[in-house]
């Protein structure tokens, strides 16, 4: 998979090299690039952004740095995914994360300010090398920008790549990947400062073992997020 990144913070990126990504970047199965847009500027003052049209507070990002970056990355490329991280976007679930696994190409556009010019958007989205343009928000909060968010994007995504999980069935039993949250997890020793391991964990008993975890599952849901239960 090979993944683009725009951004005016390119050392933001520099946490990629770590742990289960940064294996997957160093052994070639993830290709991240990371692009500075700033050197898509032709001015002095390398700049980037400008006044709201219509008024307001806040700058909004140029389009034409991004479209000059744009026409660079996506050069030679094809089926690419488009994400532009914003607040205003869809909200990122693990059916997202799921399908942006399985694009061959990422490119993510990280905004800032009050965000990017929308003709960028739309310009993009009707580029013949893109597959899809997808606007995707992290939560419902505001970040400084849209880095955190695609950081966050590319680490849910690039863990569902084939090979980059080392046992892919802990994939399965992770909390949304059945729309449900997980049950608590426990290890050695049984007793640990008085707190015992739930028994059943320890019976040997596959069946109760799988039904007592299940019962956890859903009585978390109905505590923590009954909305994922459609209650
Ligand atoms: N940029 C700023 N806030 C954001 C959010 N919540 N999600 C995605 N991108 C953002």
């Amino acid at each position: 998979m090979r993944i683009d990144v725009v951004t005016i913070f390119p050392e933001f990126f520099s946490v990629l090299d770590v742990s289960l990504l940064g294996k997957a970047r160093a052994s070639g199965l993830i290709d991240i690039r990371v692009h500075d847009l700033r050197e898509f500027t032709h001015d002095r003052h390398r700049t980037v952004d400008d006044t709201p049209a219509g008024g307001g507070a806040g700058m909004v990002m140029k389009p034409e740095p991004w479209g000059e970056a744009l026409d660079a990355v996506l050069a030679d490329a094809a089926d690419a995914v488009v994400v532009f991280p914003t607040p205003a976007g869809e909200l990122f679930r693990q059916p997202i994360a799921r399908a942006l696994a399985e694009a061959p190409h990422l490119v993510f556009c990280c905004g800032r300010y009050e965000g990017i010019d929308q003709r960028v958007i739309e310009h993009t989205a009707s580029r013949p090398e893109v597959a899809a343009v997808r606007e995707l928000s992290l939560g419902d909060y505001v970040l400084n920008g849209g880095e955190v968010a695609a950081m966050a994007m590319i680490e849910a995504a690039g863990r569902l790549v084939p090979g980059m999980v080392g046992n892919p069935d802990s994939l399965v039993e992770e909390s949304h990947e059945d729309g449900l949250l997980e049950y608590p997890s426990y290890t050695k020793p049984a007793v640990w400062r008085g707190l015992e391991t739930p028994p059943v964990l320890l019976s040997g008993n596959h069946a109760a073992i799988a039904a007592w975890r299940r019962e956890q599952q859903l009585d978390r849901t109905r505590r923590i997020r009954p909305e994922l239960l459609g209650d």
